[in-house]
Formats: C-alpha cells, structure tokens, sequence
C-alpha cells in the first residue's frame, strides 16, 4: 500500500506518519527529514535545500522528484510507503505517479488534513523535535515529561530553525498557492480522504486507519 499525508505546515503529517508506520509497518518518507538530515551531514543538496527551507519557500521541483525518485528505490520501500510532504505540486504529483506506473505500483489513497491557520501556527511555534529520534512533541499540546527532552530516547529537544513566525507564514501562503491545488487534482484521481485534521492525536489517527480500511492494533 502507498499512502500520502497531504495537508499544510503543522497539520500533523509528520506525527501522523511516525503512528502510521507503528500500525501498518510502511516505511515513512518524508522530504523535509530528507532534506535536514542532507543539512546535517553538510552535503550540498543539504545546504542548496536550507537557502529555500529558511525563506519558507519550496525546494525546486527537479531537486525533491530527484531525491525522493531515489529513496523509494530502496529496499524498504517495496513494502509501501507513507508520503510525508511529498508531492507539494502538481509536477511532483505526475514524476512520482509514472515512476510508481514504471514498478507496477500506484497511490492507494491520499489522506488529506485541513485545519485553521491559527491552529497551525500555533501548533508550529510549540513544535520541539527531537534531535536524536525524530519524535515530535508540542510545548501547549503535547508537551514532554521533562522539559526539553524525549520521553521516547532521552534525546535533546530543538525548534526547527523555519519555525519561527515569519517563516511560519510564509510557509502557510506557499503551501495555499502552490500545494493546494493538489487536493482537487487527487479528488479527480477518486482516491482523496478527508480527515478532520483538528481532533486529538489518537482521533486523527483512527480516522485515517478507517479511510484505509485497517482495524487499529492493540498497543503491545
Ligand atoms: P516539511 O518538513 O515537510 O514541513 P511542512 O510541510 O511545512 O510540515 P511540518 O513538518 O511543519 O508539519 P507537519 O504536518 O509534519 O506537522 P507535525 O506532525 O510536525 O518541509 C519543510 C520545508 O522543506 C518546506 O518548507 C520546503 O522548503 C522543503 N520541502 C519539503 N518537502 C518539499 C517538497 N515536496 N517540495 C519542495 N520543497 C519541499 O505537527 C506539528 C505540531 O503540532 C507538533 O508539535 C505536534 O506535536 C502537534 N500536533 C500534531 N497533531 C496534533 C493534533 N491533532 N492536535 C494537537 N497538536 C498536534
Ligand atoms: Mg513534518
């Protein structure tokens, strides 16, 4: 199964995937964590990437298609895949449908969160993630036993260096531009869920397990 979370900054992408990957044990590809984990390892494509993600803006087409085309040719994604904040256009949309056609495999379905912008940006500026394993927690919603650090490793916290106000916006009116369209372009592929992107963590998650038609596991 091939799965895509579409829906704006700080709708709950990223936190819905890592619960996604526990319940249905698809591998996550998401191309922000691509691109900070170039930055990390201090390769251009990292740095080429963080003059854009800096500006709020999006990374240009050929660069994500590139790396993305190249991480779901690994072996773990013969399972299928969770798309996290890819496509974001309409051309990213039609590079990964033919690459998907060439391996006999499509998009089963696209999981679409809306929430309001205020709620966004809040849950953006409250975002910590943590350095080691990725986890991410929020200040106001979801806050870490101990302050600052993971509950899950024992990893330091940070705030992701485009979370701030300014970038915050930026990122909203790009995503309302250039990704949005996305959402009537997969209502036309008939393969388009909607889920109401403003209930709890866990209800979120059940509704997106219903739109695939998974029972939810129990928790070990
Ligand atoms: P990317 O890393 O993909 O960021 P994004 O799309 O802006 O989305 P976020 O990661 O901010 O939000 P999210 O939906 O994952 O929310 P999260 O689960 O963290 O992209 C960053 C940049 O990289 C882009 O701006 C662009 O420059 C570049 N880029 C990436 N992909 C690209 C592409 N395909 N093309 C071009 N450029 C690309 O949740 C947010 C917070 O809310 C967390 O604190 C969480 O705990 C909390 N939360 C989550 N769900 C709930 C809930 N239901 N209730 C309360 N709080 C919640
Ligand atoms: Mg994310």
């Amino acid at each position: 199964m091939n799965v895509i979370l579409l829906g704006p900054p700080g709708a709950g992408k990223g936190t819905q995937a890592k619960l996604l990957v526990e319940q249905t044990g698809l591998t996550h590809v998401s191309s922000g964590d691509l691109f900070r984990a170039a930055l990390r390892e201090g390769t251009e494509l990292g740095m080429l990437a963080k003059s854009y993600m800096d500006r709020g803006a999006l990374v240009p087409d050929e660069v994500v298609i590139g790396m993305v085309m190249e991480r779901i040719k690994q072996p773990d994604c013969a399972i299928g895949v969770i798309f996290d904040g890819f496509p974001r256009t309409i051309d990213q949309a039609k590079a990964l449908k033919i690459e998907m056609a060439q391996h006999e495999k499509a998009i089963d379905a696209v999981l679409y969160m809306d929430v309001a912008r205020e709620v966004l940006l809040r849950r953006i500026a409250g975002r910590q993630t943590c350095k080691v394993c990725g986890a991410i927690f929020n200040i106001y919603y979801f806050p870490s036993y101990k302050a600052g650090i993971c509950d899950i490793c024992g990893g330091k916290l940070y705030q992701r260096s485009d979370d701030t106000m300014e970038t915050a916006q930026r990122r909203l009116d790009v995503y309302f531009e250039q990704t949005m369209p996305l959402i009537e372009h997969y209502r036309g592929e008939g393969n388009l869920r909607e889920i109401d992107g403003r209930q709890d963590i866990g209800q979120v998650t059940e509704g997106m397990m219903q739109a695939l038609g998974i029972d939810i596991a129990e928790s070990p």
